[in-house]
């Protein structure tokens, strides 16, 4: 029997998405002696070297990259500038080697980890750090998605994108369907050249905010994802869902698009088996791949979506333990 058939419930991926933003239990699980496995099956690595040599495996087998420098809710200046520099040094790194040529390889960030959450001129310090970015990667051939997080950021998240795309029309947005506001979002930004990658979203929302049960997240990505496909824009279908991805195909070949005229997305370290066999079949791939020491929050959520995957981390840390 599968981990998953036992289903252990809301209340496990509650706690689970409540321990992913625990600072204490953080530094503890951060500081056990995780197997080195255990954080690779899903992160890239710790260094630019390690994730660099990652995405151009990935690319050697038909998938493209979107790479992600952990780290978010930074409290700290100084961090979020590191955060900007690391970013800067990987799309030079990125550009020496080609693989971000015509955006096979592009990155993915966090507006959080980039200062937004920095007090009263939080979002202008994140916007200027955005933009050293985005220059990087234009400078780097490739293109820069902007990481969706919890609902408090959404309206702000959405400004400093309106405000890159003046100058870097190609800077992407990620929309989540467990949002009773994304369909609209979805038509807003069903423009043309807009690349938006759908996803169920992550994090722990109140009712009033979000749908609860999966049923209906499931059915309002399928609305948002008909908004995208039929609009002007690039769809990013960001789930390891074989039935969202199955509706994916059908809606787009629907709206008439070709195998260049949206793409999949899947995590690193889920469902590689499918993310090489659509790849194979002629659509574009993309696998986000996040790096960095900062695993911990991002690791957390994996688990609350998956309890599979949490009796593989215990395993792991008990082993080692
Ligand atoms: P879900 O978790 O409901 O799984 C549906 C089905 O997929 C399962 O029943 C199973 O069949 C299959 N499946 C899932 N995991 C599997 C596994 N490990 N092995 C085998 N089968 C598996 N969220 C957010 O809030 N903000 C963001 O910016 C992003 N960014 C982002 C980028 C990309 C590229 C992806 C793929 C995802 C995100 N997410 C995200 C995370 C997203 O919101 C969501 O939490 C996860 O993708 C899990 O949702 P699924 O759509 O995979 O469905």
């Amino acid at each position: 029997m599968d981990l998953d058939d036992l289903n252990p419930g809301a209340l496990m991926r509650q706690t689970l998405l409540g321990m992913s933003r625990n600072e204490q239990l953080r530094s503890v699980i951060e500081k056990a002696p995780v197997s080195r496995d255990v954080v690779r099956r899903f992160v890239g690595g710790t260094a630019t070297h390690e994730v660099m040599s990652v995405a151009s495996e990935l690319v050697d087998t038909r998938r493209l990259v979107t790479i992600d420098y952990l780290g978010e809710d930074t409290a700290d200046p100084a961090m979020a500038t590191r955060t900007r520099e690391a970013y800067v040094e990987l799309l030079g790194a990125l550009a020496a080697s080609g693989l971000s040529q015509e955006g096979a390889v592009e990155v993915s960030l966090k507006l959080s980890a980039l200062g937004q959450a920095l007090g009263r001129d939080g979002n202008k310090i994140a916007l200027e750090n955005a933009r050293g970015i985005c220059q990087a990667a234009a400078n780097a051939g490739t293109t820069v998605t902007l990481d969706m997080e919890d609902h408090t950021t959404t309206d702000l998240t959405l400004s400093v994108l309106h405000d890159l795309r003046q100058d870097w029309p190609w800077v992407g947005a990620v929309l989540q369907s467990y949002l009773y506001r994304t369909e609209q979002d979805c038509r807003d930004l069903a423009t043309a050249g807009s690349r938006v990658r759908l996803c169920k979203g992550t994090y722990k929302e109140p009712e009033h905010v979000a749908f609860q049960e999966k049923g209906d997240v499931d059915r309002s990505y399928v609305r948002c994802l008909k908004i995208l496909m039929e609009g002007e824009g690039y769809p990013m279908v960001a789930t390891h869902d074989p039935r969202l991805i199955e509706i994916a195909t059908v809606l787009a070949d629907k709206a008439q698009r070709g195998a260049e005229d949206f793409e999949f997305q899947m995590l690193h370290g889920i469902r590689p088996d499918e993310q090489l066999r659509l790849a194979a079949g002629g659509a574009r791939m993309r696998v986000y791949v996040p790096y960095g020491e900062e695993w911990y929050g991002y690791l957390m959520r994996r688990m609350a979506e998956r309890p599979a995957n949490l009796g593989f981390f215990l395993r792991g840390l008990a082993s080692r333990g």
